[in-house]
């Protein structure tokens, strides 16, 4: 079964989220499989965010991401990649469609509240950034 990493960004633990977003997993179907509150540490950030590492937005990217406390997660299902991006809709709020994540929750495109791997690939990269073999059930 396909797995995917998302990760619930500190505006939207800031802001009281985290149920909300793992409430429109679960609903979905997808499954949790691993699960934990962190500080994203510069460290972590800049192995997470690799592939942006020359875009101007950069910065302001690990700025944002190590400011507070965020919820990495593993999900599992059917597609879950594309599932789980379906639910979160477009990087920028403005363009999100309401009664996805970002379409309802978010207007800034920097503060998004969550993270979703965009292919198979990341996700198992994104996944072993943030869990050891044994936090996988
Ligand atoms: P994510 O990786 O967080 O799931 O978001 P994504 O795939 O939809 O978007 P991506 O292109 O991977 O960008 C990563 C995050 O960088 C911020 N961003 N800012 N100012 C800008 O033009 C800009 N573009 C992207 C967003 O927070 C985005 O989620
Ligand atoms: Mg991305």
């Amino acid at each position: 079964m396909a797995h995917t990493f998302v990760m619930v960004k500190p505006d939207g633990v800031k802001r009281g989220l985290v149920g909300e977003v793992i409430g429109r997993l679960e609903q979905k179907g997808l499954q949790l499989r691993a699960m934990k509150l962190l500080q994203v540490t510069p460290d972590l950030a800049a192995k997470h965010y690799a592939e942006h590492q020359d875009k101007p937005f950069y910065d302001e990217l690990i700025t944002f991401i190590t400011s507070g406390p965020s919820v990495p997660m593993v999900w599992e299902g059917r597609e879950a990649v594309q599932v789980a991006r379906t639910l979160m809709g477009a990087t920028d709020p403005v363009k999100a469609v309401p009664g996805t994540i970002r379409g309802d929750f978010a207007l800034a495109i920097t503060e998004n509240i969550v993270h979703g791997s965009d292919s198979h690939e990341s996700a198992e990269r994104e996944i072993a950034i943030y869990f050891s073999p044994e936090e996988l059930l």
